[in-house]
C-alpha cells in the first residue's frame, strides 16, 4: 500500500492557533540532478496567485534539471497548475485531464500531475483516486516547496504519488522564481483567507491568513528594483487586512509605505476587501506618487440582502462611502470590481441593486460572474430558485452596463498624455508595443521594440471599451 496524504474539508475549515514559522526553502543535492535531460511544461489556471506559484515551480523544476517546453506534446511531465474558484475551471482541467490520458497512453514515460487549488479538494482528490490513477502526481498549494521530493518518489515508483496537506504550514522563504516578465513581478504579501465569504472555496484551499514578514517583502521588493523591475503587484486574497496575523503593530499601510519608500517606480497591490480598507489606506495611496492610482474593490451585490448572505460584512451603503471616498482623495482613480449575480434567493429587485450600484460608480471595467455552487461552502446549501437562463440574461444586461460606462471611462482620455510602461509586443495590427497606464488600462502604441521595459508618454489618439491606442510622445 502506497502512503498517500489527501485533503480533508473538515480539517481545512479549521482556523488553528498554531504560531506560523517562516522558513527557507532548501533542495538537496541529489534532488539537483532528478530532471536532467528532462522536459517540463506547466498550464495555469485561475488567478495571480496561482501564477505566480507557477513561476515558482518552475524555477523549482530548472532547479532540478528539468527544462521547459511551449509544446505540452514534447514535454517529458506535465504539470496543471489548477484553480476551484468556479465549476467551469473545474471542467477545463477535467477535459484537460482526458487530453493528457491520450497522449500518456502513447507515450509511457510521460509524468502528469496536478496541483494548485483542485487539488486541495476533498472531492477532486476522490475523483482522481477513482478515475484517474494513471496519474503521477498530486500536490496541493501548501507544499509547492516540497515538490522535488513528491516527484523523486513518484518517479521511482512508477506508482501515483498524493500529497496534499489539509491545512497551511509554515511560510517558505526563498523559493526560487523564474518570473513570466523582466519590467512586472508579482509580490506575495500574504497567504490563505479568513474571510469565509459564502459562495467561496479560497479559504479551504489557500488555509488561514498569514503575512509574509514585512523585511521579506521589502528585502524582495528591493531586489526586484536593483534588477531593473519597473512595477511590483503585492499580492493576497485579501490585502487591506495584511499584518493582522503578526505580533508586531504593522499593517498595510506600514507595508505600502515603507514598499513606497524603496523608490521602485510603480507599486499595484490586489485584492482590497472593502470591510478593511482604512482612511489612512487611502491617504497613503495618494501621498506617494509610485503607488498606482488603480484599485479593484471586488461589489459582489449592491443588495444589502445578498451581501449579508454572502457573508461579506459591509453594506451597499458603507460600499459607496468607501468608493467615494476614494475617488475624492485619490486623484484619477480608476475603480474596477467583481460581481456575482444568481446568488442564491437572488431576486429582480436584489439584481437592480447591483445595477443600482454600478450606475452609480461607472466602474473603469469589472469581472462578472454567474454564481457557481462550490462543494463545502454555506452558499452551495442555500435554497436556489432562479433558473440557469434567468441567471444568464442578468449576466448580459449587467455586461452591457459595465461595458458602456467602461467605453465612457476610457474616452476620458482622449487627446490625453499618459504613461505607459511598455511591456511586450501588441497583439493589434499596425502597433507594435503595448502596456498599461498608471490606472491599468492597455494602450497599443506604434514605436520601436527597444522601448521595451521604459515607462514613457503616450498620446492616446482612439479608445475602445477594452484598450487604447496612442502615439509616443517624443
Ligand atoms: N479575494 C478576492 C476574491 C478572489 S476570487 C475578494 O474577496 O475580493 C475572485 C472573484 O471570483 C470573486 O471576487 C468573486 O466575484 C468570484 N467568485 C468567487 N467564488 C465564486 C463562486 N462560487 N461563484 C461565482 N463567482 C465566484
Ligand atoms: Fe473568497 Fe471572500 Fe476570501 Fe475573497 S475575501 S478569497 S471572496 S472568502
Ligand atoms: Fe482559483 Fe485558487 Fe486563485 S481557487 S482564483 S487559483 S486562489
Amino acid at each position: 500500500m502506497i502512503y498517500m496524504l489527501t485533503p480533508e474539508r473538515e480539517k481545512a475549515k479549521v482556523r488553528t492557533k498554531n504560531k506560523v514559522q517562516t522558513k527557507k526553502y532548501e533542495i538537496s543535492d541529489n534532488l539537483r540532478k532528478l530532471g536532467l535531460g528532462k522536459t517540463y511544461h506547466i498550464k495555469t489556471y485561475g488567478c495571480q496567485m496561482n501564477v505566480h506559484d507557477s513561476e515558482n515551480i518552475r524555477a523549482i523544476l530548472e532547479e532540478m534539471g528539468f527544462k521547459e517546453v511551449d509544446d505540452m506534446e514534447k514535454a517529458d511531465l506535465i504539470l496543471l497548475n489548477t484553480c476551484a474558484i468556479r465549476e467551469n475551471a473545474h471542467n477545463k482541467v477535467f477535459g484537460m485531464i482526458g487530453r493528457i490520458k491520450h497522449m500518456k497512453e502513447e507515450r509511457p514515460s510521460l509524468i502528469a500531475g496536478i496541483c494548485g487549488c483542485m487539488a486541495q479538494e476533498e472531492g477532486v482528490v476522490e475523483e482522481i483516486l477513482n478515475k484517474y490513477k494513471w496519474l503521477d502526481i498530486v500536490f496541493g498549494t501548501h507544499n509547492i516547496h516540497e515538490l522535488p521530493s513528491v516527484l523523486e518518489k513518484a518517479m521511482n515508483s512508477r506508482s501515483l504519488e498524493v500529497q496534499v496537506y489539509s491545512c497551511e504550514g509554515d511560510i517558505i522563504e526563498d523559493i526560487p522564481v523564474k518570473r513570466d516578465s523582466k519590467y512586472k513581478a508579482w509580490v506575495n504579501i500574504m497567504y490563505g483567507c479568513d474571510k469565509f465569504c459564502t459562495y467561496c472555496i479560497v479559504p479551504y484551499t489557500r488555509g488561514k491568513q498569514r503575512s509574509r514578514n514585512p523585511k521579506d517583502v521589502i528585502r524582495e521588493v528591493e531586489k526586484l528594483k536593483t534588477l531593473g523591475y519597473k512595477e511590483v503587484t503585492l499580492l493576497g486574497q485579501n490585502v487591506n487586512a495584511y499584518g493582522k496575523d503578526l505580533d508586531i503593530n504593522y499593517d498595510m499601510c506600514d507595508l505600502l509605505r515603507d514598499v513606497a519608500e524603496t523608490g521602485i517606480d510603480r507599486i499595484r497591490f490586489v485584492t482590497s476587501h472593502p470591510w478593511d480598507f482604512t482612511d489612512d489606506m487611502i491617504d497613503v495611496i495618494s501621498e506617494y506618487d509610485n503607488v498606482m492610482p488603480y484599485i479593484h474593490l471586488p461589489l459582489q451585490s449592491g443588495s444589502n440582502k445578498i451581501l449579508k448572505m454572502m457573508g461579506r460584512r459591509y453594506t451597499k451603503e458603507s460600499y459607496l462611502e468607501l468608493f467615494h471616498k476614494i475617488k475624492d482623495k485619490v486623484k484619477g482613480a480608476s475603480i474596477t470590481t467583481d460581481i456575482i449575480v444568481g446568488f442564491p434567493g437572488e431576486t429582480e429587485e436584489d439584481f437592480n441593486d447591483t445595477l443600482e450600484v454600478v450606475n452609480e460608480c461607472k466602474y473603469d471595467s469589472a469581472f462578472t460572474f454567474i454564481f457557481s455552487p462550490r462543494e463545502g461552502t454555506p452558499a452551495s446549501k442555500m435554497k436556489d430558485d432562479v433558473s440557469f437562463k434567468e441567471k444568464e440574461q442578468r449576466l448580459y444586461k449587467l455586461n452591457d452596463v459595465i461595458n458602456r460606462y467602461a467605453k465612457e471611462a476610457n474616452e476620458k482620455y482622449l487627446g490625453k498624455t499618459v504613461k505607459v510602461l511598455l511591456e511586450g509586443k501588441s497583439t493589434k495590427k499596425g502597433s507594435t508595443l503595448a502596456g498599461y497606464t498608471d490606472t491599468m488600462k492597455l494602450v497599443n502604441v506604434k514605436t520601436s521594440e527597444d522601448k521595451i521595459g521604459e515607462i514613457v508618454d503616450v498620446k492616446i489618439t482612439n479608445v475602445q471599451s477594452f484598450s487604447m491606442d496612442g502615439e509616443m510622445v517624443e
